[in-house]
């Protein structure tokens, strides 16, 4: 299979997930499948010092992690915990951090955190004013087009455009849509008009044919962020690629990927019973790359033991098909 020329020198990452690319799933997706330029760390919170409880452990050990490919990312809306950030990962190896200004669960965004900062460009400004007058790692930026709306998008370029950030990830909805209802790609389109860096594209990515689809409608982005399509499909990025696997058994791979995750897990919880829970948020979304989603989901959702569940996970590779691709458009979604 020839690479189409739309995904010619393109970067395809893989966006963070709090629950799920963790770095046991980060590290076995990159033991079976290809395609993927750069990961993110799922956010980090509460870095009140330099060497932060938050910051011990395998989630960042440059031991575990690719420091070369990987960035870690934190929601604050404080320099100071960005500065303890950016020194403890440049200490670890790290290269870039990224800035969480995506988050819209409500909780955070009455903070005035992650997507509900969008609504305060003039507070932005002052955070990246304090922290890059700091020195720090190459800096990030992932956000969405605002928080209640799009009202803020012409001044929130104004102030990216004033400061060094090393990328602009731009999930194209506002923070109030949460993951639902259509991609907004003609606000999109008016804040590409209106920045100086080109950002990268992220949302709604599910199959080969949206990321060319995209890619025609924005020929000047070069980074496009897959999300729940990667989830729902990890051969997502080599297909976008068109790499060729068609000698694969692309079903049996996926078996072997879910298995490993799930064993990892458990050695590293010492089988605690929670990561069952963890197993089924990605079954919530593989599953729409089966021939049979509800019926996959019948099987895996009920189980509160590993027994159960391994059962129940050879019975879905046994009796269905993989499809691949299949993570619906919102209003596809039935179930
Ligand atoms: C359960 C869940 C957890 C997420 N965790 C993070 C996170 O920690 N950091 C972040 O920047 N985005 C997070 N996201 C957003 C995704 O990275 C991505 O931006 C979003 O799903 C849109 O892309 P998609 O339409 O391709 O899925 C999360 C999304 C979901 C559904």
């Amino acid at each position: 299979m020839s690479q189409p020329a739309v995904s010619q020198n393109i970067i395809l990452s893989l966006g963070p997930f709090q629950g799920i690319t963790d770095h046991v799933f980060r590290n076995i997706f990159r033991l079976y499948f290809g395609g993927i330029d750069k990961m993110y760390t799922p956010f980090f919170t509460g870095i009140h010092k330099v060497n932060s409880k938050n910051l011990q452990g395998a989630e960042i050990d440059p031991l575990s992690n690719d420091t070369s490919s990987l960035v870690p990312q934190l929601l604050t809306n404080e320099a100071f915990e960005l500065y303890n950030f950016s020194e403890y990962c440049k200490g670890l190896g790290y290269s870039e951090i990224n800035i969480n200004l995506g988050c819209p669960y409500p909780r955070v965004a009455k903070k005035q955190r992650g997507s509900g900062l969008l609504a305060h460009p003039q507070k932005i400004d002052q955070l990246l004013e304090q922290h890059f007058s700091s020195n720090p790692l190459a800096t990030g930026i992932k956000c969405r087009l605002g928080y209640e709306n799009t009202a803020t998008i012409k001044a929130l370029a104004t102030v990216f455009n004033r400061y060094p950030i090393s990328e602009l990830i731009i999930h194209a909805r506002t923070g109030k849509q949460l993951y639902k209802g259509q991609v907004l790609l003609d606000e999109f389109e008016e804040i590409l008009n209106d920045l100086i860096i080109t950002p990268g594209y992220n949302g709604d990515l599910f199959s080969q044919k949206d990321f060319i689809e995209r890619k025609k409608r924005f020929p000047a982005i070069n980074h496009f962020m897959l999300g729940r399509g990667i989830l729902s499909d990890p051969f997502l990025a080599m297909d976008i690629r068109a790499i060729d696997s068609s000698e694969t058994d692309r079903k049996q791979i996926v078996q072997q990927f879910v298995e490993a995750i799930y064993l990892q897990r458990r050695a590293f919880s010492n089988d605690n019973l929670s990561i069952i829970g963890r197993m089924k948020e990605l079954w919530s979304y593989l599953k729409y790359s089966f021939d049979d989603p509800q019926a996959i989901w019948r099987l895996i959702k009920k189980n509160n033991s590993f027994e159960t569940y391994e059962t129940a996970v050879k019975q879905a590779f046994e009796n269905h098909n993989w499809i691949g691709q299949g993570f619906p458009k919102d209003e596809e979604q039935t179930y």
